[in-house]
């Protein structure tokens, strides 16, 4: 009997690592199935409520920061509505993202948090994409946070800054340069609570959106950035850098006919 190569394929799924493949590609893989099993992925989303998810996210921020603020509320929300396997989710990894992955100031945990829980339930790439530019771009370009809690545990002003970057150091500084309040305080905690909500918000609307077939994407790298782009990233004449974050937050004082001489 002669196999074709899907059959052949078909059987290592099911005699996983008996290396059934004659280039032995699998061997040393185990049982692992490597997150490409249809039963484990993606997980199923349900509609869930922006204003709910909110409140959580500032409340769990107390129990594991900004990245575990953002991811969290969405799984207990479905835990509380359908168990499993919502329920045994290990959660408090998501504490590694707090300060821009353990303090590093890289990328924001909120919306660290949020992408990977998009990635939990949108299994196509270019469509999680899609969404992560979006609230990416929404992260960058919006006056945050406008979230203001019931029951805010700090009960002043909280000030509004743009931070034109998703990283957590360019971040947490613009806004401390806004407030004219130093970090590691209570009103950048505060801040960074509330922020984390307003994340975990804008995520579940967009997932919301998404997953109704309502989802069309509002927002635009800024001009500058589409400029840089056109020379610089995948595709274009030079194609030396990679990246989407906006390339003035870095590159201020570039001169804008630097290309062309
Ligand atoms: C977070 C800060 C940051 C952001 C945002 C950023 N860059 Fe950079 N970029 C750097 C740093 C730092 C270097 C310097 C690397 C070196 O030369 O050591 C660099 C280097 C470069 C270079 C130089 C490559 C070379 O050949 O010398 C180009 C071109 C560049 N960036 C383009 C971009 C573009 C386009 C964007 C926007 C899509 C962007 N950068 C966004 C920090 C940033
Ligand atoms: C019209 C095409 C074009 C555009 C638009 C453009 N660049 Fe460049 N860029 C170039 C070329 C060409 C070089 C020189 C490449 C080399 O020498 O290898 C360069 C070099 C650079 C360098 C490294 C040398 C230096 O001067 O520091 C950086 C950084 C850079 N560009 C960033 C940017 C940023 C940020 C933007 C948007 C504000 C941008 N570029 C827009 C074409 C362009």
């Amino acid at each position: 009997m002669t196999l074709t190569r899907r059959e052949v394929l078909g059987a290592v799924g099911i005699a996983a690592g008996s290396c059934a493949l004659s280039s032995c590609a699998m061997e040393g893989m185990g049982s692992f199935q490597g997150g490409t099993g249809k039963k484990v992925f993606p997980w199923k989303y349900t509609e869930l409520d922006p204003d709910i998810t909110a409140r959580r996210a500032y409340y769990y921020y107390d129990k594991g920061h900004c990245m575990y603020a953002a991811f969290a509320p969405a799984i207990s929300q479905l835990a509380d509505k359908y168990g499993e396997p919502y329920r045994s989710f290990p959660v408090e990894m998501m504490r590694y993202g707090a300060g821009g992955v353990a303090g590093w100031g890289s990328l924001c945990g909120a919306v660290n948090g949020s992408a990977a829980l998009m990635s939990l339930f949108v299994k196509k790439e270019d469509e999680l994409k899609q969404l992560v530019d979006e609230l990416f771009l929404w992260y960058q370009q919006t006056e945050l946070p406008q979230y203001v809690p019931q029951k805010p545990a700090l009960k002043i002003e909280i000030a509004k800054s743009v931070s034109n970057s998703v990283l957590c150091h360019v971040s947490v500084t613009r806004w401390c340069k806004v407030s004219g309040h130093k970090t590691f305080t209570k009103p950048q905690k505060e801040r960074c609570k509330r922020l984390s909500a307003e994340t975990a918000k804008k995520t579940v609307e967009i997932l919301n959106a998404h997953f109704a077939s309502r989802f069309s994407a509002a927002r635009k790298h800024n001009e500058k950035t589409q400029q840089c782009r056109s020379c610089h990233t995948k595709g274009s004449e030079l194609q030396n850098t990679r990246g989407k974050m906006s390339c003035t937050s870095c590159h201020s004082s570039i001169a804008d006919d630097h290309g062309l001489i």
